[in-house]
């Protein structure tokens, strides 16, 4: 039976900003991530602009992509960014001993990547070595970067070909801590994240600590007790699993709806992790001045079969876009302590938004979800209450219906909405209170299987279409959504 559902939007209410960067991106030196995702050298056959992919490059730019994270991860802990300058014939070899131990050619390095920043008009974050690394050289490579003086730091940076500081809007200081970054406790790591932030402290950057992942509030409490040094923000990593079991995770395509339905609900913890985290903070950072930075999320599944399974490669269905949405819902919800997210990754790794082998190269249904999304960015959440019936498979259960809303700065107000029965129908009422959009603009994103997805070199299964299924009735907005469906409107 068709699902029914209702929402009242305070639609004269005033949420948090949904800030930017909470459509942020996170790009690795990891399998084909950045070497022949992003970057195939001048000499390449492949098109490129200084050594970039001229069609990745053009994606990401009508993206609007934000923020980039870089260089890990895991691979921030063993990088040293000093094999990655100066000309390239000329950079040592390295081996990356987290993701298959290939030969890392360091030819994406400093300058490649905020050359590559500037090019796609993103912010840029960079993480820092703390595992293998020293406060001093993470300072070096500050200043190295953003000075404008004489020292040899800037210089050294003007000898290799940029004249003009660059700015760096993040620092986040190590990574999983916990776990590939040291293997160490969370009060061995306050110390730690308190003296690099010392070193690390300059006007316009925000400093953050490597966090937890899940629901380790531990992690956040021993990580801001006491006295913080100059710490803005923590980070916070949660991955999708299917199955929740990191030996067996669950396919990506040719899954069962009971996968579907366990995918959705281990997602939807992340709002309690969220809100759980808050809390610790709210007992240090009772102003919420403090971010929480969701630095790495996403779903990730099963090596693509055939492929380097240190490589991370995965297929990307609608799946993926219903779970990207379904996470920009809870990040809008949390949006006064969220600050940024990275979904974990850009391109070729894990949750993507491009795929590329050699010269084909696909935009994900992931893509089309954040693209669906755009104006939220910067857009003023409205509070909101929804109420749907659940849809039910294995042994999961999640409310079919899902909705979040905004306001931009010219007055239009933006929903998005997400149906996740992969079966029914849904129509909801939605309250708008006085505001009266006539002007109705839509895009839905669908398909007729869970698992359709975009092929390399194959017709696209999942692309934005007009949305026509909603109308003003009795005052209410009615939307009739499509079994699996993503939508967005704009009411002007
Ligand atoms: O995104 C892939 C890896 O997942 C990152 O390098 C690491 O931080 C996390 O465990």
């Amino acid at each position: 039976a068709e699902i029914r559902a209702s929402a009242s939007v305070n639609s004269t209410g005033t949420g948090p900003v949904i800030r930017p960067e909470i459509y942020g991106q996170f790009a690795e030196h990891l399998g084909t991530g950045i070497d022949g995702g992003i970057w195939v050298g001048e000499n390449s056959s492949i098109p490129n602009v200084r050594g970039y992919r001229r069609d990745v490059v053009d994606a990401l730019k009508a993206l609007k992509v934000p923020v980039v994270r870089w260089p890990g991860g895991c691979f921030a802990d063993i990088y040293r960014w000093r094999d990655g300058i100066g000309p390239r014939a000329q950079r040592p070899v390295t081996l990356n001993m987290w993701w298959g131990n290939t030969e890392e050619n360091n030819h994406f390095g400093t300058h490649e990547f905020f050359d590559f920043a500037e090019l796609i008009g993103a912010k840029t974050y960079l993480n820092v070595n703390v595992g293998t690394g020293t406060a001093g050289e993470a300072r070096e490579w500050l200043e190295y970067i953003t000075s404008p003086s004489n020292s040899s730091m800037a210089k050294l940076r003007r000898a290799n070909g940029r004249d003009k500081p660059w700015k760096v809007d993040y620092v986040g200081i190590g990574n999983e801590m916990w776990g590939c970054g040291a293997n160490i406790t969370a009060s061995d790591f306050a110390p730690m994240a308190r003296q690099y932030s010392t070193f690390l402290n300059e006007k316009g950057v925000t400093l953050i600590a490597g966090g937890a992942s899940g629901d380790d509030y531990d992690w956040t409490e021993k990580v801001l007790a006491g006295k913080r040094g100059e710490l803005d923000a923590i980070s916070l990593h949660y991955y999708t699993l299917p199955t929740g079991n990191w030996d067996k995770k669950g396919p990506a395509v040719g899954f069962t709806e009971a996968d579907w339905a366990a995918t959705f609900a281990r997602t939807r913890r992340l709002d309690t992790y969220i809100a759980e985290h808050d809390k610790r903070m709210d007992a240090v950072d009772p102003e919420q001045k403090l971010g929480l930075m969701v630095a790495e999320w996403g779903t990730w599944y099963d090596a693509t079969p055939g492929t380097n399974t240190a490589f991370l490669q995965q297929e990307n269905t609608l799946r993926d876009a219903l779970i990207a949405a379904t996470n920009f819902h809870i990040f809008h919800r949390h949006a006064d302590r969220v600050h940024m997210a990275n979904i974990a990754q850009m391109v070729n790794v894990l949750q993507a938004m491009i795929l590329t082998n050699g010269p084909q190269m696909s935009l994900t249904p992931t893509y089309h979800a954040f693209m669906m999304y755009q104006p939220f960015q910067g857009a003023t959440a409205l509070p909101l209450e929804v109420s749907s019936p659940e849809f039910r498979a294995g042994a999961d259960s999640v409310p079919a219906v899902d909705v979040t809303a905004a306001r931009d700065k010219a007055g239009a107000v933006h929903v998005g909405l997400v149906n996740v029965d992969p079966d029914e129908n849904a129509t909801l009422e939605l309250d708008l209170g006085a505001f009266r959009g006539r002007r109705i603009e839509g895009l839905v994103l669908t398909a007729s299987k869970m698992d359709a997805q975009n092929r390399l070199g194959a017709r696209p299964e999942v692309t934005p279409v007009r949305f026509n299924g909603a109308s003003w009735s009795g005052g209410k907005l009615r939307v009739r959504m499509p079994a699996k469906s993503l939508v967005r409107l704009t009411l002007r």
